[in-house]
């Protein structure tokens, strides 16, 4: 991975430098809907802009004017809406609106007033990590493999950020490398998923998985077809079957430096790199987006990178399995019957209903582990989108305060969380009558249900367990600003590092 998928660099400073040829501002919108001046120097550029534009200050609004003989040539006006409805999402939105207009040439060099955020009522560090998260995550993007890009666009972009006073600069730089750790994580997480499955096969990100934990000094354990045979994963290798490229399953380990660790969380992630459908094959159309399947296993390595940039204080055990999901004179059939690595047998009726058989051997390996909770992510269903759409992931478990946990650090991180029910008359319609159970039903209601209901019968008694699907959210996502309209969206990997901030 040679070319960069972000060039945005924060400094911290204590005075607008003079290379500078922007200022950011961010400003409230009145009731009266007003903009409220900041205070200050730029009173004046305040009032000038209240008589001569129509800006009010709306979340995500900008307004960029040029101005001379203030001692600054231009000031962005980023609206950060009402100050009463303020809250993190709003300053992350906000600071994407403010990126954009970087990325599109009108300003040069430019410098975020912190104190336009800081000063406002009920705000601080939090807002203001926010507003850098919102620019970090904005400024991604997958050209990698596009030979027609502009020359600089791989030469850094730097954004100054002006602390208040001096006496506040090492918050202002804790506030900026939070928000570069966040920008690096979730951009490790769209580059894996993003990358097409001809290049971004199992085996591809065993390795790119062993350089991180070798860069960051993590466990890692890398298992080809011969370890998984040995583990007795049949429901994980029957997937991988029809493939010629062998399965990769990874499991890395983080632990905080020279302390014991308060807890061990398990993060189990889908890494299917292609899903074809296997036997049961997809329509063709839109079938190239399943090369995204994999974004589960991205969004655990990003969260454990994330987790571990933060220090959190818990052993995370990342569990990703990758594998591709293609037909072939071995795939496996319809009606086959398959052993699961917990001795559980499955009837395969659907070839297509593949993440669960990967993520139900990972489960059972994970709570061999006996960790305090684990918790699956993964593009698991179609049902998914017609239950939820695209403003919120679907959540279920076992445990109702894991979900909750859960719940709140999506909320804290604007990546909402909506909680299915898990009754087990869902799965009176999953028992085979030739196996223990069969991977999907003739019932076609309650898909996004089915599939975590099937999970839950390979998680080992008294683990707290969790399962996230994420097949809406995982790409495309054209209605959150700090998120690329096409491809990976990198949801849900601060959620994660958020709730192991929280627990
Ligand atoms: N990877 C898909 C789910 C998916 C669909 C993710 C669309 C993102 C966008 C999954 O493996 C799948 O094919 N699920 C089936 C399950 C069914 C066969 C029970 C589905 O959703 O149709
Ligand atoms: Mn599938
Ligand atoms: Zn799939």
């Amino acid at each position: 991975m040679s070319k960069k998928s972000s060039s945005l660099e924060f400094k911290v400073t204590s005075t607008t430098p003079s290379s500078s040829d922007t200022e950011i501002v961010v400003v409230f919108q009145d009731e009266g809907k007003k903009v409220s001046p900041p205070k200050g120097r730029y009173k004046e550029l305040v009032e000038r802009l209240r008589k001569s534009s129509s800006f009010k200050g709306a979340t995500g609004s900008v307004e960029f004017l040029r101005f001379n003989g203030v001692g600054v040539e231009n000031v962005m006006f980023v609206g950060a809406g009402k100050l009463e409805d303020a809250k993190p999402e709003t300053f992350r939105r906000a600071g994407a609106a403010a990126w954009a207009m970087i990325r599109d040439g009108r300003a040069g060099e430019a410098t975020l007033i912190s104190e336009s955020i800081l000063s406002a009522k009920g705000g601080g560090f939090g807002w203001l990590r926010a507003f850098l998260e919102g620019m970090a995550l904005a400024a991604y993007r997958f050209d990698r493999h596009q030979t027609q890009v502009e020359a600089d666009s791989n030469s850094p972009v730097v954004v100054h950020v002006r602390a208040p006073e001096s006496g506040k600069k090492s918050k202002v730089s804790e506030a900026a490398d939070y928000a570069s750790a966040v920008g690096e994580s979730v951009a490790l997480t769209r580059d894996w998923s993003n990358e097409p499955s001809n290049i971004g096969t199992p085996e591809f990100y065993g390795a790119e998985a062993k350089k991180l934990a070798k860069k960051y000094g993590w466990k890692c354990k890398v298992l080809g077809l011969s370890e998984l045979k040995k583990e007795k994963m049949g429901l994980y290798l029957c997937v991988a079957a029809g493939s010629l490229r062998d399965p990769r399953m990874v499991v890395v380990e983080y632990s905080p430096k020279g302390k014991t660790p308060k807890k061990t969380i398990a993060l189990v992630g889908k890494g299917v790199t292609f899903d074809s459908g296997g036997i049961s094959i997809k329509p063709s159309s839109k079938m190239e987006d399943m090369k995204h399947d994999m974004t589960g296993a991205a969004t655990v390595m990003g969260a454990l990178l994330l987790a571990s940039k933060l220090k959190v204080p818990h052993r995370v055990i990342g569990i990703m399995g990758f594998t591709e999901n293609m037909p072939s004179g071995v795939a496996t059939q319809p009606g086959n019957i398959i052993t699961a690595r917990s001795g559980k047998t499955v009837e395969i009726v659907n070839t297509d209903a593949e993440g669960r058989l990967v993520l139900a051997d990972l489960l059972d390996y994970a709570s061999d582990l006996k960790p305090d909770a684990v918790v699956d992510i993964a593009t698991l269903t179609g049902a998914a989108t017609v239950a939820l759409g695209k403003y919120c992931a679907a959540v279920m478990g076992s445990n109702s305060s894991l979900v909750e946990e859960l719940k709140a650090a999506g909320e804290e991180s604007g990546e909402r969380l909506w909680e299915l029910p898990l009754y087990d008359d869902y799965l009176a319609d999953m028992k085979s009558t030739v196996a223990d159970f069969r991977n999907s039903c003739n019932n076609a209601g309650a898909g996004t249900i089915r599939g975590g209901i099937f999970l839950k019968q390979f998680v080992g008694k008294n683990i707290n367990w969790a399962h996230l699907d994420i097949a809406a959210t995982a790409y495309d996502v054209t209605h959150l600003p700090y998120c690329p309209k096409i491809g990976s969206s990198g949801l849900h990997v601060r959620t994660l590092a958020r709730f192991l901030e929280n627990s």
